[in-house]
């Protein structure tokens, strides 16, 4: 066996399976590797030989036949030094990780090709997501590309281009008078009637696999000397875990020694449960009242395991940090004075750096690295049309759009 499931609060392990993706404990099963096995051709002089995606990193990633991937270019996104801004923050060195570069726009590219990679493995057909937006028209394009049916359900006040990419993308797409758990809700009900296959965040192994290139990647761009400092967007949290697992199968794998950066989550108020946690040094809650309707990647109140959002940033020595819509507003505007076009999420993190720099958290020596990872013209006002809005997938209609 060369990748197995490992449960991350008792530590059982079992075969992989595609959709085990909780422990009988209740907890989440992450994929461990035969890094033994995967350092016999992993190596870094082997890696000076691969193609600038993601799939350099084939040895940690669930595939077992190369040819069942399913890829449109996606990951090697540029790493741009910010000069400018290093004269205006005590900060050594800042760096924006470009992930708006990937296909459809957003770091979700990562994860649906290794989720719809899995799946072409198993010869799946059929897959839903539910999700804020980048997710689901991420997976509307892979499954395009790959010739499956895609079902994506979304919020009603999902970004109107995203919904349009989905339509365009060929998705059958729905959108829920709720949140984001709503949707997924819908999803979980018709699963087995519909036969879908649920690749919603940590329903499958593939896309926190996938978001963990951005971590491989950026030790790599960094020539295996890692930054002190990372800041991410997180809502589900599969971006955070991801990268978090890839740093320490690099160290197992010896290709990075120390300590890893700190990660900083950045979340917006409107919904902050993993702040709320970590803020108040408690186990995570979900959000249950006053979500706000800033409809973005970062407006998760329920994520699957916000308890291992929160266990990361705290081994990390790191942070969480909400901004307000104000603050994420005016930091695109600094984004994009800069040549950098970010969506809400992306410049949130520019707004937590620059409030970080002045409490003193952040320090002239330090080294950061932001994560922009989507792009502002997903956000902007788009009439798609008519589009069904249902509340059980029993209301799905046969005409509904995207078909
Ligand atoms: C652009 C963007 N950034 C960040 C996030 C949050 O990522 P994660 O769910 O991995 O925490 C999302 C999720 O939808 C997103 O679309």
């Amino acid at each position: 066996m060369k990748f197995w499931h490992v449960c991350i609060a008792c530590g059982k392990t079992t075969d992989f399976h595609l959709k085990q993706n909780e422990c009988t404990c209740g907890r989440t099963l992450e994929l461990e590797y035969d890094l033994e096995f995967a350092g016999q051709t992993f190596t870094k002089d082997a890696l000076k030989n691969r193609a600038a995606d993601m799939w350099r990193y084939k040895e940690l990633l669930p595939i077992e036949n190369p040819q069942n991937v399913v890829s449109l270019g996606e990951g090697w996104t540029p790493l741009v030094r910010m000069y400018q801004e290093e004269q205006n923050y005590p900060v050594k060195k800042l760096w924006v990780k470009r992930e708006e570069q990937n296909p459809t726009g957003s770091f979700k590219a990562r994860g649906f090709s290794a989720a719809l990679s899995i799946a072409n493995e198993y010869g799946i057909k059929k897959v839903a997501v539910n999700s804020n937006g980048n997710a689901a028209s991420a997976l509307a394009a892979y499954a395009g590309y790959a010739g499956m049916d895609s079902y994506v359900f979304l919020p009603q006040d999902c970004p109107g281009l995203i919904v349009e990419e989905c339509l365009q993308y060929g998705a059958q797409t729905y959108l829920v008078d709720g949140l984001i758990h709503n949707a997924g809700k819908i999803i979980e009900d018709g699963e087995s009637e519909q036969n879908w296959y649920n690749v919603g965040t940590l329903k499958e192994p593939g896309r926190s696999e996938g978001k963990k290139t951005m971590g491989l990647e950026l030790a790599e761009q960094f020539n295996w000397k890692l930054p002190e400092v990372i800041i991410y967007p997180t809502g589900g949290g599969s971006g955070v875990i991801g990268i978090w697992n890839a740093l320490n199968q690099l160290k197992q794998l010896g290709f990075i020694e120390g300590e890893l950066p700190r990660i900083v989550s950045v979340q917006e108020e409107g919904c902050q449960p993993v702040v709320d946690a970590f803020e108040n040094g408690t186990m995570f809650k979900a959000q249950t009242e006053n979500v706000s309707s800033n409809p973005t990647g970062m407006r998760v109140p329920n994520p699957p395991d916000g308890e291992r959002i929160v266990s990361i940033i705290r081994e990390s020595g790191g942070s969480a940090i909400a901004v307000s819509k104000e603050e994420i507003k005016n930091a695109q505007t600094s984004f994009g004075k800069q040549g950098i076009s970010s969506s809400p999420e992306g410049a949130a993190t520019w707004a937590a750096f620059t409030r970080l720099t002045e409490s003193g958290w952040i320090q002239s020596d330090d080294e950061v690295v932001l994560f922009n990872t989507s792009h502002a013209i997903k956000y902007l006002p788009w009439d798609y049309g008519e589009v069904p809005i249902i509340e059980n997938y029993k209301d799905m209609v046969s005409n509904s759009a995207g078909i």
